[in-house]
């Protein structure tokens, strides 16, 4: 297993106050455990991430932040957007990208996913870049094609170093339904994914992002899909809103 990466993606949870109270019991969950030897991201809300950065600052904690989402302009006449400068200054590392939350709702869509990828490569941020079918398209056989073509989009530019990114498999059936698929499908479902970076992006071999799982992750179940040689962390929804439960998820990956 290569170096686990755990990120918790708390989408529209948590206030300045309930953030701190969280890292509070986090700092000391995590002191509990034997080493540092895996990575943790956490992405809260917009209005959480200054004061986070500063209580990880202040606690020393082992913990990188990630926005949900931005925009891929610079600066400009765009209510209600985020730009990647402001993340960063916000004390940002990573950025999701093309969550299929944000595809459901929010009208994003291959191309402003790549986009995205391309602006937040330029800036610094380090994309998070999400990828899955429906429930339509598994049953139609089309998870792979699906899959492939958001890939191609989202990389279509190779230029920016692209084994820097990360890339999230997420089946949208999985995400938030208590349903999992098998460990062994989504360890099948990442090496696919692993080759077409291999081949048909033709970036090589150094250039493979590390490969993350997410959909109804939780402390029981995270360390099968762990277990599986391609999936290389998780991304975790609901668990990952209490300290506790992501340090049992963290705990239950890495002592064995
Ligand atoms: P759940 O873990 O709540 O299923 O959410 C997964 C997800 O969408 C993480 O980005």
């Amino acid at each position: 297993m290569t170096r686990p990466c755990f990120v918790a993606n708390w989408k529209m949870h948590k206030t300045i106050e309930e953030t701190r109270t969280y890292f509070i019991a986090l700092q000391k969950k995590l002191s509990e455990l034997p080493s540092q030897a895996w990575d943790l991201i956490i992405a809260p809300p917009y209005t959480a991430i200054f004061s986070a950065s500063e209580q990880i600052k202040a606690l020393s904690l082992p913990v990188q932040l990630a926005a949900q989402n931005f925009h891929f302009e610079a600066e400009g006449a765009y209510t209600g957007e985020i730009s990647s400068k402001m993340l960063c200054e916000a004390g940002c590392q990573y950025v999701i990208i093309g969550h299929s939350e944000r595809r459901t709702y929010f009208g994003e869509t291959n191309q402003t996913v790549g986009r995205k990828r391309i602006a937040a490569q330029q800036s610094g941020l380090i994309p998070i870049v999400c990828v899955g079918e429906s429930a339509k398209e598994r049953e139609e056989g089309k998870t792979l094609s699906v899959i492939k073509r958001q890939i191609e989009e989202a990389f279509a530019e190779t230029t920016l170093g692209v084994g820097l990114s990360l890339v999230a498999y997420e089946p949208l059936w999985a995400i938030g339904s208590g349903k999992t698929p098998m460990p062994s499908d989504v360890n099948k479902i990442h090496q696919e994914i692993a080759g077409f970076f291999e081949s048909t992006l033709e970036t090589g071999k150094k250039e493979i992002p590390r490969i993350l799982y997410g959909g109804s992750v939780n402390e029981k179940n995270v360390a099968a899909f762990m277990k599986e040689p391609h999936i290389d962390g998780v991304l975790a929804g609901g668990a990952s809103l209490s300290a506790e439960t992501l340090v049992q998820m963290i705990a239950s990956v890495v002592i064995h």
